[in-house]
């Protein structure tokens, strides 16, 4: 029974979800004009525009016309642009884009990927002068994460690399991103096994990350160690020792060792 009821209710959830998705797939670029551009506006007008574009971007929005009547706070015509319930901007009359102003002077950039533009007309008939509404571009610009003011060094670990629409972390040689893709930590080389019960590590307390370094010895007195007894863990994870070499040092039976 309570199957039976929820079945409609979840098709209405997903219809509406999907007719909000598919009325807003952002794109690179696009153009926004009052209906009718540059044909005069008719009145009683209350048209939203959802502007979008894609994640990891922002929106830079550039009137190229303005051409709306008059009035004292925009009271009566306006257009409105948006940031979710912040303002950021409302425009009305011609005095925003005059001819020698600069192409981009009159750019809002969201502090988003998106905005709202609420272009609202007043019911009464504008009289003699017809105003042609507006006509604006808007078009996606890609955030650099990796700008300290973005960023402030918490984004990656170590360094930082700009791609459009996102970033990417690197680490320092002998450092491993962590799953997180932001952490670095220092390649681990793990603890030397030796294969022969003989040959032990004698440092006092052995650090296995990278650079660090351990130092064998022979469990007993009466066996010597041929080979290097100093090894430092590589940046590509193996023990090498200071000679170089990847082979662990033997203990063979022999000269008394003089460190015991
Ligand atoms: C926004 O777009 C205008 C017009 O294309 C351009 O002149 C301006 O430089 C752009 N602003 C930014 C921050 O990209
Ligand atoms: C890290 O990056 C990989 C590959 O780009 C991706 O599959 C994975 O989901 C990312 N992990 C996180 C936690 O973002
Ligand atoms: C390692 O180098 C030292 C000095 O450079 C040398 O005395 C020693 O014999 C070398 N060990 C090996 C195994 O090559
Ligand atoms: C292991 O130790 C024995 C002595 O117990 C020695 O004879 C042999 O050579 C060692 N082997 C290796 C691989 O270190």
């Amino acid at each position: 029974m309570s199957l039976f009821i929820h079945v409609p209710w979840l098709l209405c959830v997903f219809q509406c979800w999907g007719a909000v998705i598919s009325g807003s797939i952002p794109v690179l670029h696009g153009e926004v004009q009052s209906p009718g551009y540059p044909a005069p506006y008719p009145p009683s007008l209350h048209e939203i525009w959802d502007l979008l574009v894609p994640q990891g971007y922002t929106l830079n929005l550039t009137f190229t016309n303005i051409d709306i009547e008059l009035s004292e706070d925009c009271y009566y015509d306006s257009i409105m642009v948006m940031f979710g319930k912040r303002f950021l901007g409302r425009f009305c009359g011609r005095n925003h884009v005059s001819k020698g102003d600069r192409p981009g002077k009159y750019s809002i950039m969201s502090p988003g990927n998106n905005l709202r533009l609420v272009f609202k007309t007043d019911s009464s008939s504008p009289g003699s002068h017809r105003y042609s509404g507006f006509s604006a571009i808007y078009q996606a610009v890609d955030i650099n994460e990796c700008t300290t003011e973005f960023d402030k060094g918490y984004m990656c670990h170590h360094f930082c690399s700009n791609t459009l629409g996102g970033f990417v972390c690197s680490c320092r040689h002998g450092y491993q991103l962590q799953p997180d893709n932001s952490t670095c930590f220092p390649v681990d080389c793990g603890f030397p096994v030796p294969k022969n019960g003989t040959l032990r590590v004698v440092s006092k307390i052995p650090k296995t990350l990278y650079q660090n370094e351990i130092q064998f010895g022979c469990e007993s007195k009466y066996y010597r160690l041929e080979g290097d007894d100093v090894y430092r863990c590589e940046a590509q994870g193996y023990w090498r020792s200071l000679n170089g070499s990847r082979n662990l040092p033997k203990c063979v039976e022999g000269i008394v060792n003089l460190l015991y």
